[in-house]
């Protein structure tokens, strides 16, 4: 397996209520590595940006609204096999669908507010850790 990197977001509904650590804790313990964080207020036009992909749907304006309503924590997570890991350990994107001790199962409050985003594939790994940090900035 090789070792990947994913770009990691811990979400306004979880900022809020003080969840950083423990989510943190849960990559960790699955073997991650954080190699570049920082904490940061997006606009909502920057979420936007992000998650422009999903313009067309209907919960676009929702989801943008969302990502600039507080504090996110954007990570660079690495270690074998980093994308599906972190998925793994993220959990299904609906919290009601979530396997029992991933993230979500435990912190997510809804399926617009659940706590964590992941990147799901090499190509929007590399694109998404580019949004957020330089090179210089991920130190592994
Ligand atoms: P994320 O993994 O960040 O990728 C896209 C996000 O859109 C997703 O997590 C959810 O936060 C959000 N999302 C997906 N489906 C819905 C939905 N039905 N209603 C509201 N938000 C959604």
């Amino acid at each position: 397996m090789a070792i990947e990197r994913t770009l990691s977001i811990i979400k306004p509904d979880a900022t809020k209520r003080n969840l950083t650590g423990k989510i943190v804790a849960k990559f960790e313990d699955a073997g991650l590595r954080v190699v570049a964080q920082k904490r940061i207020r997006l606009t909502k036009a920057q979420a936007g940006q992000f998650y422009e992909v999903h313009k067309e749907r209907p919960f676009y304006d929702e989801l943008c609204e969302f990502m600039a309503s507080g504090p996110v924590v954007v990570q660079v997570l690495e270690g074998e096999d980093a994308i599906a890991k972190n998925r793994e350990v993220m959990g299904a994107t609906n919290p009601a669908d979530a396997a029992p001790g991933t993230v979500r199962a435990e912190f997510a409050e809804s399926v617009g507010e659940n706590s964590v985003h992941g990147s799901d594939a090499p190509d929007t790994a590399a694109q998404e850790i580019s949004y957020f940090f330089s090179g210089l900035e991920i130190v592994g």
